[in-house]
């Protein structure tokens, strides 16, 4: 075995002590040009896939199962609760497949297709656009768009923005729409034009996929945008900073809105490890792959301000979340997985760091909402349970559009195997009435780490919080013990004049809030 040096022997105390007794301050940092952290950031996302969209939010209006116009009621007061601001539809890769007026008129008179990507079985489009935006009224959420670009045509996305969006009567697709029972149009904003456009989207080169993308954005609206739509231009993968590059620097600013960006915690393509029954190892790796979120974020934020230093574009990271082998015995074209701890960690984290980056993060889509990959709900039949990561994301609604307060601080680290990451995370914001709520992120798996923050800026009187905390990073909720995972009080803090003090769990996410 090699002589541990001396280096080795002090960086050990050192990160042991950090580990153990130190306490970290958080510091709040003057917040005058800080952003409003835009409620889309808590968006979600539901895709011809697997049993999202049937089974999951549709059941259609035969079922036994509550529903609305075949709407399943209890996803709806699930996601009512999380108040979503916007969910992107059909897709994902299936967008780039799907012609929109195959999902029109009487269901009886429906083509069906083939769903290729997503285990190859007859997508009868019972559930169309019609369907889909009415239950987006009906969760009061904002529609976004996915059009098609890899097999559609510009004349095809521009009918569907007339069908939808244009005023009864003024054209030939306003006057399909009421025929199909209809009059007012949904006026959707968000507009996609083709997704993952280097991949199943047409395995496009950006420099082509930049003049299509021209193309297509030019047949949306007028030269001024008058309509006001957010044309989002198919974005990059994970570190892919050479797509953002072509693509700001080929777009005319006059037909951008949006420039997405796509990237999941995966362990590794080849071999993406269970959904419950993960290693340390495993958890480590799937924490450093959540955590790259913050150097992918800033990278491409730094070529969008070479070409855009005013920040008109906005970047929208319209898919994240993790993704791991299916639940055994199901459908691996379906993508369904189990929800633990290590959702709630990646989450907590990804959230802290979407809020952080607000003055350009406008919106980002958790994959996905309902029964793919790290949904927010599942069901099975009439049974639907909440996962860890439905609660992260319950507890951090606060945050919608409030202001961000910037904080400063050294974490202290995570451990394992010689690795380390960075084991706490925060995010910090104030609302209209003038409350201040932080939330903090642990994702240390067995040590607790003290923090301190000062607040003494904000003129707070009281101070309480709420935990999501688990015996281990594998718990999850299930169909039959669905309350394994939950939020509760969390008391053991410390305020004084300003100053609060307090111990974090091991794999937890706290959520505090600071009031008069
Ligand atoms: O979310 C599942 C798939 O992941 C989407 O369809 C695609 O855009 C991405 O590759």
């Amino acid at each position: 075995m090699k002589k541990p040096t001396l280096l080795w022997i002090i960086l050990v105390l050192w990160s042991a002590g950090t580990s153990f007794a130190q306490t970290t301050t958080i510091t709040a940092l003057p917040s005058e040009q800080a952003p409003e952290i835009s409620r889309h950031i808590y968006g979600h996302f539901a895709e011809h896939l697997g049993r999202c969209i049937y089974g999951g939010f549709y059941v259609g209006e035969d079922s036994k199962i509550p529903n609305t116009a075949g709407v399943r009621m209890d996803v709806v007061e699930a996601l009512r609760a999380l108040k979503i601001p916007n969910l992107r539809w059909p897709g994902g890769c299936f967008a780039d497949t799907y012609h929109w007026k195959d999902g029109i008129g009487p269901k009886s008179e429906r083509p069906s297709i083939l769903n290729i990507w997503w285990g190859n079985v007859r997508e009868d489009n019972s559930f169309g656009t019609h369907e889909f935006l009415n239950m987006c009224e009906l969760l009061g959420t904002e529609p976004y768009l996915s059009a098609n670009v890899g097999s559609g045509t510009p004349q095809e996305m521009a009918d569907w923005i007339k069908y939808t969006n244009h005023p009864a009567g003024s054209s030939p697709m306003p006057e399909l729409r009421e025929k199909n029972g209809r009059k007012e149009p949904w006026k959707v904003k968000f507009w996609g034009i083709g997704n993952e456009a280097w991949g199943c989207g047409g395995n496009m080169t950006p420099e082509y996929y930049s003049d299509v993308y021209r193309r297509f954005a030019t047949f949306t609206t007028d030269w001024r945008n008058s309509d006001g739509l957010v044309r989002i231009a198919s974005g990059a993968s994970s570190s892919d900073y050479n797509w953002t590059e072509v693509l700001m620097k080929n777009i005319p600013k006059n037909l951008i809105e949006a420039i997405a960006l796509h990237h999941y915690s995966v362990i590794d393509w080849e071999d993406k490890g269970p959904a419950t029954g993960f290693s340390e190892k495993q958890y480590f790796t799937t924490m450093q792959r959540a955590l790259q979120m913050e150097e992918l974020v800033t990278r491409h934020v730094a070529i969008m301000d070479k070409y855009d230093p005013g920040k008109r574009v906005a970047l929208f990271v319209d898919e994240w979340g993790g993704w791991y082998d299916v639940e055994p015995g199901t459908n691996p074209g379906f993508l369904f997985q189990q929800n633990t701890m290590r959702d709630a960690m990646i989450a907590g984290v990804t959230l802290n760091i979407f809020n952080n980056h607000a003055d350009r993060v406008k919106m980002a889509n958790l994959a996905q909402a309902v029964n793919v990959l790290q949904a927010v709900v599942l069901t099975d039949e009439e049974k639907m349970l909440l996962t860890p990561t439905y609660h992260v994301m319950k507890m951090y609604t606060v945050h919608h559009d409030a202001t961000l307060i910037p904080t400063a601080f050294v974490s202290p680290q995570y451990i394992y195997d010689n690795q380390v990451l960075p084991a706490v995370s925060v995010s910090a914001s104030r609302n209209a009435a003038g409350e201040v709520h932080v939330s903090l992120v642990n994702i240390d798996s067995q040590l607790a780490h003290k923090v301190e923050i000062d607040l003494s800026a904000y003129g707070l009187t009281r101070m309480s919080g709420e935990i999501l905390a688990a015996e281990s990073l594998q718990a999850h909720n299930t169909f039959e013990a669905s309350e394994t995972v939950v939020v509760a009080p969390y008391r053991d803090i410390t305020f004084n004049q300003g100053k609060v003090t307090l111990s974090l769990p091991p794999f937890s996410v706290l959520v505090l809030k600071g009031s008069n």
